[in-house]
């Protein structure tokens, strides 16, 4: 369960369909008048996770149709640990499997009331702009009403130790690792995803004020599904 404390002021079901184009904008991109929290603190997750892990791979598939119901703290908490959270504290190991290790891709939760990074070793969101950057990169479907975007960004400066020709690849590899978990996560709580490859980076970068070496590579819609 989320314990945060701290507010910062500010006014700040398709499968296999075609994917959108990234020069869809007919979402509007901005900041709702909002507070958003400063930090959001999770809980350990275990308790969440009640399905067996074939049913979970069983469940895994893409949904593209959402609702605008909130991830309570404690989902989304789950949801943050299965996609690269720490598993083994002692080496700070990660859910996702990553190349040497460099755990070169950042999670980012965009939600309405601002865009947070995902600290894994703390198991909390940090905010990092108090803005909407939910269409930033032109992924969303124009009917997507979904209140969660995950955006996975690399950092390039850590992938030094890799020689040029296969950084592609690998930084590739890494984020797919990341989006498998957040689809098993997904299939044992309930949730509907969807990543979107097809973003337009470089806008997307300068909505969220992205360093010089750090690149949004993938984002994934997650939420509630209609009820069936
Ligand atoms: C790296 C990656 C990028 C993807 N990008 C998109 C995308 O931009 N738009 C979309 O609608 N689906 C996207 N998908 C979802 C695939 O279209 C989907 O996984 C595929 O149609 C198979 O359906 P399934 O996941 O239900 O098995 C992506 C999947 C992956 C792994």
């Amino acid at each position: 369960m989320a314990v945060s404390v701290k507010r910062l002021a500010c006014h700040a079901g398709r499968r296999n369909t075609a994917w959108a184009s990234a020069g869809d904008t007919n979402v509007p991109v901005g900041g709702a008048l909002s507070s958003p929290r400063l930090t959001i603190e999770f809980a350990p997750p275990a308790a969440k996770f009640d399905a067996s892990l074939l049913d979970a791979l069983h469940g895994r598939r893409t949904r593209r149709d959402f609702t605008v119901a909130v991830l309570p703290d404690d989902v989304l908490g789950a949801l943050l640990w299965a996609a690269c959270g720490v598993n083994h504290p002692a080496t700070v190991g990660r859910t996702a499997v990553s190349p040497l290790g460099l755990d070169a891709i950042d999670v980012y939760v965009a939600l309405p009331a601002g865009v947070y990074r995902y600290r894994c070793a703390g198991h909390r969101l940090e905010l990092h702009r108090p803005i909407d950057v939910r269409a930033a990169g032109g992924y969303r479907d124009f009917a997507s009403t979904a209140p969660l975007d995950l955006i996975y960004v690399v950092d390039l400066a850590r992938m030094k130790p890799v020689p040029n020709g296969q950084r592609d690849v690998l930084i590739g590899a890494a984020a797919g690792a990341i989006v498998q978990n957040v689809y098993l996560a997904c299939a044992a709580l309930g949730l509907a995803t969807t990543p979107y490859g097809w973003l337009r980076q470089d806008k997307l970068a300068d909505a969220m004020l992205l360093g010089r070496y750090e690149r949004p590579i993938i984002a994934q819609t997650v939420a509630y599904p209609p009820a069936s």
